[in-house]
């Protein structure tokens, strides 16, 4: 009798305990069976009372249930614990296989890629970068490049003046950036091999010029330094930089305020009968940019003497050759903010290529 209501027993719970199929149903079934009040608890309770000859067998088979119950509660539970977490995983399942959405990806300015451009190809021949500011005084902007207070250059440049700041102290936006020329013998000895691109202000504006541009400078000063490496670095530079070996360079005489002799360098071009540019072949010419020997006296200006160091400069603006290499039409495109004209004319930031090409 005893020992069938242990087999009962045994039944009931071990089916209870299979079933249950969530953590609150087996902590239910566990306390039902084991808690203080639990069926079990209660049969071991009830050993007191027994006959005295049915007492030891009865006692140990329930302890055997008792450990069986309990064996078989902590086996469930992990089973139900698996089941829980492969049902949340498969509930919040995410499909990586899908294709992503296509997202904003932003561009490379072009003029922002042709100064990375240009620094790249002058730092392979040999020159360092330096920046300078853009509100720049007069000293550095003028009068140290051998443009004094009256001369016609400065009107050629006219720009934006800035309040006085200081008694005396007269600051532009920089008109170009050959101040940084000055800042730059200035501070450091000779050998001197830098470039210095950065944004330049003057007061115009019209199909072919805006209030706010770019250029680059360049200035080497060493001992000895003549016209044939300046005609040399040149010629290298527009060959790399419009990407045609046998691009022709001409250099044209001219004239600057800080360098003696000046020049300006075309290169070769031709159009097609549609009007369409074609660099490197024909007999056109295209100016790209002005250069020549430092002047002695901007030399002198900057405490370097000028019997003992040569050297060459250059200055080219960077919108002019980047609309030529990249084959932009009109200039104030560069600086309208247009998302679609971004999108069309600037580089992918990833590999660097033009969009408008892939
Ligand atoms: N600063 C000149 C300009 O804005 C360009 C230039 C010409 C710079 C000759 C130079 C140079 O350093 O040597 O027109």
């Amino acid at each position: 009798m005893t020992a069938s209501r242990i087999n009962t027993l045994r039944q009931e719970i071990l089916a209870q305990i299979n079933t249950a199929t969530t953590l609150p149903d087996l902590e239910a079934v566990r306390v039902a069976a084991l808690g203080k009040k639990g069926s079990i608890t209660q049969l071991l309770k009830g050993v007191g009372s027994l006959p005295a000859e049915e007492r030891k067998d009865f006692a140990r088979d329930a302890n055997i249930l008792k450990n069986e119950v309990q064996d078989a509660l902590q086996n469930r539970l992990s089973e139900v614990e698996s089941l829980t977490l492969q049902a949340t995983l498969a509930s919040q399942r995410k499909d990586i296989t899908l294709a992503a959405r296509p997202g904003e990806t932003g561009t490379i300015h072009p003029i922002i890629h042709t100064m990375e451009e240009l620094i790249s190809i002058y730092s392979e021949l040999g020159f360092s970068y330096e920046s300078g500011p853009d509100v720049e005084d007069d000293w550095h902007n003028f009068t140290a490049l051998n443009i004094p207070e009256e001369h016609p250059a400065r009107a050629m440049q006219d720009t934006f003046f800035m309040a006085e700041q200081r008694a005396g102290l007269h600051t532009v936006l920089r008109t170009q950036t050959s101040g940084v020329q000055i800042r730059t013998m200035e501070s450091k000895k000779p050998p001197i091999r830098i470039i210095a691109p950065g944004r330049t202000y003057r007061s115009d504006y019209d199909m072919t010029h805006t209030p706010m541009f770019h250029q680059i400078e360049g200035l080497y000063i060493d001992k000895g330094v003549h016209f044939g490496h300046l005609k040399a670095t040149l010629i290298e530079f527009c060959k790399r930089f419009f990407e045609v070996d046998e691009l022709p360079v001409r250099f044209r005489p001219s004239f600057f305020p800080f360098t003696e002799p000046s020049a300006e360098v075309d290169i070769g071009c031709s159009w097609t009968d549609s009007g369409e540019l074609v660099i490197g072949a024909g007999d056109g010419w295209l100016e790209i940019l002005g250069c020549g020997m430092v002047h002695p006296k901007v030399l002198a200006n900057c405490g370097i003497d000028p019997d003992e160091y040569q050297g060459f400069a250059f200055g080219m603006g960077i919108e002019r050759p980047a609309m030529l290499k990249y084959g932009i039409p009109d200039l104030r495109g560069m600086f309208e903010a247009d998302v679609r004209w971004l999108k069309h004319y600037g580089f992918s930031p990833y590999n660097n290529t033009a969009l408008a090409n892939e």
